[in-house]
């Protein structure tokens, strides 16, 4: 059997409830503590620039009381880097952000921005947290990130999840040869976005994926069965590709 594939939990969407009443219930931190006492290695938190779901307050908090490692989701603006800077957490995940989009539509252009990423970074690494970059299962993507010296790469699996029929079996197949790339080069790697416990044992079967971060699907299903057991199922899942 191969190494254990560690589960980040994202958080994001239990602040999006609360947001929509403007209290402080349900709370992120209370959701983040049920995860890991549901088997997450991690958590995870995005703090977009309009602020629509995780506030200042949260990662505050959330740096505060965590006995596992948080990842930082963030643009890379002079803004977001300040605040990763003040709190250092164990990770942070660069990722693309629009304003009008629903979610993060995309992989990041880690070529594409190549100087204004580098200098951010530098800043992230030397401050001590380990930069992730969250790309397309793209090799030029991947050399980027090499070049840039982030250690991490997340491959955005969204549009896997939402293909269908042979489109998504050559989506798959592409990222196999992302994940193998990029491992083979050093990188470690991660993957994640839009996954289902329909969609997440062919990619929580591919051997070199060391971490995948869910989030959206396992908010959406504690309404039904608990956070906790959709945790628990979740976890299961993974285990149970890993294991075959
Ligand atoms: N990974 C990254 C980098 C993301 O931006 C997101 C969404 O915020 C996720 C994973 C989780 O995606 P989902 O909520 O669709 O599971």
């Amino acid at each position: 059997m191969s190494e254990t594939l560690r589960l980040g939990v994202n958080i994001d969407h239990v602040a999006t409830i609360r947001n929509a009443r403007g209290i402080r219930h349900p709370d992120p931190v209370r959701a983040a503590a049920i995860a890991v006492r549901a088997g997450a290695d991690g958590i995870t938190a995005h703090l977009r620039e309009d602020r629509r779901h995780i506030s200042d307050g949260d990662i505050a908090t959330l740096t505060d009381v965590l006995s596992v490692p948080l990842n930082f989701e963030m643009a890379a603006t002079d803004e977001m880097l300040e605040i990763a800077l003040r709190h250092k957490p164990h990770a942070v995940c660069l990722v693309p952000e629009k304003r009008q989009e629903l979610t993060t539509e995309g992989g990041l252009d880690a070529a594409g921005q190549h100087n204004r990423l580098k200098h951010i970074i530098s800043a992230l690494t030397d401050s001590g947290s380990r930069v992730s970059l969250f790309i397309d299962a793209d090799q030029a993507q991947l050399d980027a990130a090499l070049s840039l010296g982030a250690p991490v790469t997340e491959i955005h699996t969204g549009r896997y999840c939402d293909l269908t029929g042979e489109a998504r079996a050559e989506e798959l197949e592409r990222i196999k040869k992302a994940v193998a790339y990029g491992s083979a080069a050093g990188l470690e790697m991660h993957a994640g976005h839009g996954l289902s416990y329909a969609t997440v044992t062919d990619i929580a079967a591919i051997p070199e994926i060391k971490e995948l971060n869910i989030g959206h699907f396992l908010i959406g299903e504690a309404i039904f069965h608990g956070l906790e057991t959709a945790i628990v199922e979740m976890r299961r899942l993974m285990d149970e590709a890993r294991a075959a």
